[in-house]
Order: C-alpha cells, then sequence, then structure tokens
C-alpha cells in the first residue's frame, strides 16, 4: 500500500534536514503508527505521505504511484485527519460533514452515522464554534471517513480525548482494519500504540529507529520482571528480580525459601521503557 525509500524532507525556511533517511512498507490491511516524541517529524511524515508537501528527496509511493505526481484523484481514495481540526467554526456538525462530503463523487458515509459513532449525535446542529476542544477532535476524526477511503492517515487521533472516548476511537480503528482499511496514524501514546497499531515505527529526529509489532519488540528488547512481596520483620516489602536465571538468584532463592510470602505476579515491559532503551529518549 505504501512504499517509502530513503525519505529526505527539509522545510524551504529551515537550514537542517527535518527528515533524515526513513524507509518502510505499509501492507494493505494493516494499523501502522508513527511513534515519537513532539518535533520528531510525524506530521511532517504524513504530510508528504498525503501528497501536501512535495520536495522530498528519496521515493514515496503509495498504492503504485509517487505521490509527488500524484493528481486530485488520490484525495479520493484517501482520508486524511489532521492534527489540528480545520473545520468551519460558523457551520454546525453536520453542515461541516455535509460540505466535506460534498468534495467526493464516489460512495459516501451517512454524516449522521458518523456523528453517531462518536457520540455527537445530540450536538450534530451545534455550530463548530460552541465545541468543546474534545468535540472537535472527535469531528475532524470522522470527517476522515466520509469518502470510504482505502487508506486513512490519523495525525494524533486520540490526543485531547477522555479515557471513554478514546476507547471509541480506538474501536472504530480497528472496525475499519477490520473491514481491510490500511491506518496511518501518529501518536505520542504508548497505550494507543500497543492497543491498535500491528506494527510500530520509532521516530526521534527525523530518523526511524525500528519498525515492529508491540508484541514482539517486547520479545526483543524487553525484560520480563517478577515482583515478590514479602513479610520481614513485621513489615510487607518488595523485591524485582528479573526472570532471567530466576533459579540461579540467591536473594530471589532466599525469600522463596525463608519468607512469608504475600504476593508474587510478572511485569510485562513497556513499550514506553522500550523506547527509551532503543532511542536513549523519553517520549513526553
Ligand atoms: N511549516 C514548517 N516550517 C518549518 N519548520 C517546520 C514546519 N513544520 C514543522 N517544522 C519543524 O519540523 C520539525 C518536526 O515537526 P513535526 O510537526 O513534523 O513534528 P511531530 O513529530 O509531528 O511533533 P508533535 O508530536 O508535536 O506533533 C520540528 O522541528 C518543527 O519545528
Ligand atoms: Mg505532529
Amino acid at each position: 500500500m505504501i512504499h517509502v525509500n530513503q525519505l529526505h524532507f527539509t522545510y524551504p525556511a529551515n537550514k537542517n534536514e527535518t527528515i533524515k533517511g526513513m524507509s518502510f512498507k505499509i501492507e494493505e490491511g494493516e494499523v501502522f503508527g508513527f511513534l515519537g516524541p513532539s518535533g520528531a517529524g510525524k506530521s511532517t511524515a504524513q504530510k508528504i505521505l498525503i501528497g501536501i508537501l512535495k520536495g522530498y528527496s528519496g521515493s514515496v509511493r503509495v498504492m503504485g504511484k509517487e505521490i509527488r505526481d500524484a493528481g486530485k484523484d488520490y484525495y479520493e481514495n484517501i482520508g486524511v485527519s489532521f492534527e489540528l481540526p480545520n473545520l468551519y467554526n460558523k457551520f454546525t456538525a453536520i453542515e461541516n460533514l455535509n460540505f466535506f462530503s460534498s468534495f467526493y463523487s464516489g460512495a459516501k458515509e451517512d454524516p449522521k452515522q458518523l456523528l453517531e459513532m462518536v457520540g455527537l449525535e445530540q450536538d450534530s446542529q451545534t455550530r463548530v464554534s460552541n465545541y468543546s476542544k474534545g468535540m472537535k477532535m472527535r469531528l475532524n476524526f470522522v470527517r476522515s471517513l466520509l469518502n470510504k477511503p482505502e487508506l486513512i492517515f490519523l495525525d494524533e487521533p486520540t490526543s485531547g480525548l477522555d479515557p471513554v472516548n478514546m476507547e471509541k476511537v480506538k474501536g472504530i480503528v480497528l472496525t475499519k482494519k477490520a473491514e481491510g482499511k490500511t491506518i496511518f496514524l501518529t501518536t505520542h501514546n504508548m497505550n494507543v500504540a500497543e492497543d491498535i497499531c500491528d506494527r510500530v515505527a520509532f521516530v526521534v529526529d527525523g530518523q526511524m529507529n525500528v519498525i515492529d509489532s508491540p508484541r514482539d519488540l517486547k520479545l526483543r528488547y524487553g525484560q520480563k520482571k517478577l515482583q515478590v512481596e514479602y513479610r520481614e520483620k513485621n513489615q510487607t516489602k518488595t523485591s524485582v528480580f528479573s526472570m532471567e536465571g530466576l533459579g540461579n538468584n540467591k536473594e530471589f532463592m532466599n525469600i522463596i525459601k525463608f519468607k512469608d510470602i504475600e504476593r508474587m505476579h510478572t511485569q510485562e515491559a513497556r513499550l514506553q521503557d522500550i523506547f527509551i532503551k532503543v532511542t536513549g529518549r523519553a517520549i513526553t
């Protein structure tokens, strides 16, 4: 679906490159996440993929076509939501969706149903100027689905959403994946990446460090740990051990043999820790 090779990009106003040689492929039906801290170049990469920023070097092929040569028909086949909602404030939600819908010539979704999907049906006649940030985000999100696109680009789709709405948006992304759509998204939310992405790319300073499924990243870089809570001198103490070579760990064996154990549980490696380990950078 997407084939990027040695992508470089410098904003005309800047001296330094923002995208410094990215190569990756995204398969049809995949949810692919760009994961990285603020300023990493995630939105810039998305803007290149959707054909807004053209002066790149290297190759960006989407659905078999080099993006710098793509014409207007490209926009018939993709759905886009930008990180900052670009909506008409004086229009109501439904007017916004009807207006954007009129740009497309093919089959379209029913705007009312889209609003229902994100819990905005009661506010369909409300002007967007009276919407909260989270409401605008949800409207901006469903706008990307209007033209029933095969390929959907979502820049920070869950940013600014409360937990309930975050789950809703994640659920919709997974439904679209089940329908066979391909989804490219950017996020700095590790949980979102873990829950819905088939593969993630760690992006820092315009470069990609690794690409893999969250599960395989955990297997490859994560250390499984065991937390043991036990009684000692009338107090509860907690120790954490690496699962590797546990049988030869004297301290652990001593606790098992001589202490009164209260609780023991394994801790999975967290994507957040792996990100720091691999990139040397925190993500927030
Ligand atoms: N229009 C622009 N002109 C010049 N430089 C820009 C422009 N837009 C972004 N940049 C620079 O490019 C770099 C990457 O920005 P980008 O918006 O792609 O980051 P991001 O990973 O999406 O960050 P965030 O998580 O904050 O959205 C930043 O250093 C930013 O200052
Ligand atoms: Mg961004």
